[in-house]
């Protein structure tokens, strides 16, 4: 192909006008967020770690010297046009928050104060069943379940109108609700429609504000391990309504650790016996995660990745039989500042053992900040785009998450390497730019 000509771009809509990001709980990670994208705005911040901000992609041969920035090459929102709001159970402003969240220093925050403390939560849905650990006043009250997503989609309505927003999407960056298996009231949009009326205690809070989304055509992002769009009716409610989804479960710190690791001794055909993994961290979050039922949806989410990585069935000999432990331990004076410890035992050639320490001082939400950010754009830009607007799933947007979504009866890619290629080869594919394959042999002609 002659350099610079496209194959067959599909259509993308320009990303006109202002993009609302509505946030669910304003925690720590959402108002370090929000805080952090004000911070680049305002040019006292750098977007470190957002691959949409920062990031470049190759086009073409290695020769041909294209590299353009990710945001110059896609029909991404400027970061000038996105405007803010959310929903907490706590009426504390995003800079109040910011401030109890400590997370960024104070005196960044003050700078950003009368930014941050517009940006007011309003009223949440909320149930104790599902997040037991905490309790606040700002609770919507309705005379059913039905009625609470009512009032939702009125506050979507509402903001939408109120910033003269062009487009809006939804992202869960509220507490990790309990651990939760699809009953009958999940089975279909009907029952799940009927349960909304009779109030059906197995309707969790991230349901009624997705199925809000959903329906006022939002798309919706879930940075927690909820059941919330993995059922089968939420995906087909995003196709219809043109409203894409990606989850779930922000991937940081130990696990994104795993994905990188892993993939590194498959690929080097090294064995694996042991994982053990344990942490702790003092915020809100390790206090939430204290709760048996939370820590359940956690540890569902953190274990599956070594065995989808290392295909024990495969490989039976290197990772038939692997000890896989994983714990978190809420401890507050380390605040959002979690320490990771990994023990790894391998063994190499004959079966002779080797063992690996990670130990790793990370700032939870600092990690997760610019994914909030990268989610947000790319789900906007699925949005506008005809070839993935309607396909529910955004399986290229696994590189962002621990328990990447996909289309059923598919297994998730977890190997950070490869969501990185898929996500870079979905962008080329939808820009009408050859995919990149790494064979290279067209060098050596
Ligand atoms: N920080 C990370 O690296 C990371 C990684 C993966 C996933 N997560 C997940 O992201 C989420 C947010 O993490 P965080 O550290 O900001 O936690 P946080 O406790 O600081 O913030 C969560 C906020 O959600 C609010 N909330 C709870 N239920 C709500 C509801 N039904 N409606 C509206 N608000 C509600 C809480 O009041 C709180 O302010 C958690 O589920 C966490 O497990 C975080």
């Amino acid at each position: 192909m002659a350099k610079g000509q496209k194959l067959n771009p599909t259509q993308i809509a320009p990303a006109k006008g202002k993009l609302g990001i509505l946030v669910v709980g304003l925690g720590a990670v959402a108002t370090t967020f929000i805080a952090g994208v004000e911070a680049v705005r305002k040019g006292i911040g750098e977007p470190i770690g957002s691959l949409t901000q920062i990031g470049t992609i190759r086009l073409g041969k290695r020769t041909d010297k294209r590299t353009p920035f990710i945001k110059d090459f896609v029909p991404l929102a400027e970061l000038k046009d996105i405007v803010f709001g959310g929903w907490d159970i706590f009426t504390d402003s995003a800079y109040e928050s910011a401030m109890n969240a400590a997370v960024l220093e104070k005196d960044l925050l003050r700078k950003l104060k009368p930014f941050l403390d517009k940006i007011k939560p309003m009223p949440a849905v909320f149930d104790h069943k599902y997040v037991k650990l905490i309790s606040g006043p700002n609770v919507k009250k309705g005379k059913n379940k039905a009625d609470l997503v009512e009032q939702v989609r009125k506050d979507i309505r509402d903001f939408k109108k109120k910033n003269n927003c062009s487009r809006l999407v939804m992202i869960w960056c509220g507490s990790t609700e309990s651990f939760q298996k699809p009953g009958k009231v999940h089975a279909s949009l009907e029952a799940f429609e009927k349960g909304l009326k009779d109030s059906d205690p197995n309707i969790a809070p991230s349901q009624i504000y997705a199925y809000a989304a959903l329906q006022e055509c939002v798309p919706y992002a879930n940075g927690a391990p909820n059941l919330t769009v993995d059922l089968p009716f939420m995906q087909e409610l995003s196709k219809k309504n043109n409203a894409p989804i990606a989850g779930k479960d922000f991937k940081t710190g130990q696990t994104l650790m795993k994905t990188i690791l892993a993939p590194g001794f498959k690929a080097r055909m090294l064995g694996l016996s042991g994982w053990f993994s344990t942490n702790i961290l003092g915020n809100r979050d390790g206090e939430v995660l204290e709760d048996p039922g939370s820590f359940k949806t956690k540890e569902e989410s953190k274990l599956s990745v070594l065995d989808e990585i290392l295909q024990p069935k495969l490989y039976p000999n290197l990772y038939g039989d692997i000890f896989h432990k994983v714990r978190i331990n809420y401890y507050p004076p380390r605040g959002d500042n979690k320490e990771g410890w990994d023990n790894i035992d391998i063994f190499g050639w004959l079966g002779y053992p080797m063992q690996i320490k990670v130990d790793f001082l990370c700032r939870d939400s600092i990690l997760a900040a610019p994914l909030a950010l990268d989610i947000v754009l790319f789900l906007d830009l699925a949005a506008r785009t005809e070839e993935l607007k309607n396909i529910g799933i955004q399986e290229w947007m696994s590189f962002y998450f621990k328990s990447p979504m996909v289309a059923k009866g598919l297994y998730p890619e977890h190997d950070l390497f490869i969501q990185s290629m898929k996500l870079k080869n979905t962008l080329r594919h939808i820009a009408g730019e050859e995919l990149i394959t790494h064979l290279g042999l067209e060098y050596y002609d």
